[in-house]
């Protein structure tokens, strides 16, 4: 497996890193437009193989995409990240631009590769990236909901005091602060549904802090959180690459499920070596589905911005 993340900045070296410890591929390529900046990255993270028990090769590359020839998967986390106070769709005037000059380049030297997004506003550069290299739906993910999923079981293994390992949970729609619609009504703590252990009033704390959860750690590091994007990153191509057929919230074009159409959101989906094999159309509350319906709306709006943009 060749593996290729676009963006050597915190996210990206993060992913880099969590893919080589788990050990499953045999090549990642770091790419950055920075001087030499990859390349350090590279050689940093390849001098903890022999500590970390790794065997993957981590190549950097200076904005040549031939050394990313024939990838597999690609990952984009290219573009600005947020400071404090701002919103993940404030970004989208900058990051447009770059995801729609890294995708071309990414398909133009490997045409079968599967490629997931973590640049934001996250859903609507899965969007463009849909626009722009008109690759099947399956090969096109964007990550936000597997992050939001790993906050959602932090918050609730903090107010269940247990690890998050025992406890089971999904966050659907839109990755952003006010769009997320964490499905507490389905969180279980193996097995036992969480409002057998916790009051309405904190389940619902639990609710509005994974919706600020980047937010808060945009707040508390002076920009947006990186070890949780790049584990979250990792496990959707660890799960694409060893074809696990594991469930996650995913960011991925909707065809008429859940009523919506040309539109990337956050939906579960299986995820095997084809990339997507399989939405899922789980039974919602109605309250949910106007929560997933809302936040439609506020994709759309953020994807409109893209054709005032002249991008496709
Ligand atoms: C976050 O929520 C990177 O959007 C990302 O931290």
């Amino acid at each position: 497996m060749k593996i290729t993340v676009v963006g050597a900045g915190a996210v990206g070296a993060s992913c880099a890193e969590y893919i080589a410890i788990k050990n499953f591929a045999s090549e990642v390529v770091l790419l950055d437009i920075k001087e030499n900046y990859a390349e350090g990255k590279a050689m940093d993270l390849m001098q903890t193989a022999s500590l970390n028990h790794f065997d993957t090769r981590i190549i950097g590359s200076t904005n040549d995409y031939a050394k990313t020839k024939n990838s597999n998967i690609a990952v984009i986390t290219s573009g600005i990240p947020r400071k404090p106070g701002m919103t993940r769709e404030e970004l989208i005037g900058i990051n447009a631009g770059i995801v729609k000059e890294v995708s071309k380049n990414l398909i133009q030297h490997s045409p079968e590769v599967i490629i997931i997004i973590v640049s934001n506003p996250m859903d609507t550069m899965t969007y463009l990236t849909h626009k722009i290299t008109g690759l099947p739906k399956n090969r096109i993910i964007g990550m936000g909901g597997a992050l939001d999923s790993a906050r959602f079981k932090y918050r609730l293994s903090e107010a269940l005091g247990c690890p998050a390992s025992d406890v089971s949970g999904m966050v659907i729609g839109g990755h952003s602060d006010k769009g997320m619609v964490p499905l507490i009504r389905l969180a279980t703590r193996n097995s036992v549904n969480v409002s057998e252990f916790l009051s309405k009033e904190r389940l619902e704390k639990v609710k509005q802090d994974t919706k600020v959860g980047g937010a808060t750690l945009t707040s508390m590091l002076g920009t947006s959180a990186w070890y949780a994007p790049g584990a979250a990153v990792s496990s959707l191509v660890h799960a694409i690459s060893c074809d696990q057929k594991k469930i996650f919230p995913c960011s991925v074009m909707l065809d008429g499920e859940y009523g919506l159409h040309d539109l990337t959101i956050g939906v579960p989906v299986v995820l095997g070596k084809h990339g997507v094999e399989k939405i899922m159309e789980i039974e919602l509350s109605e309250e949910e589905k106007a929560q997933l319906l809302n936040s439609a709306e506020a994709v759309k709006k953020t994807n409109n911005t893209l054709a005032e943009m002249n991008l496709f």
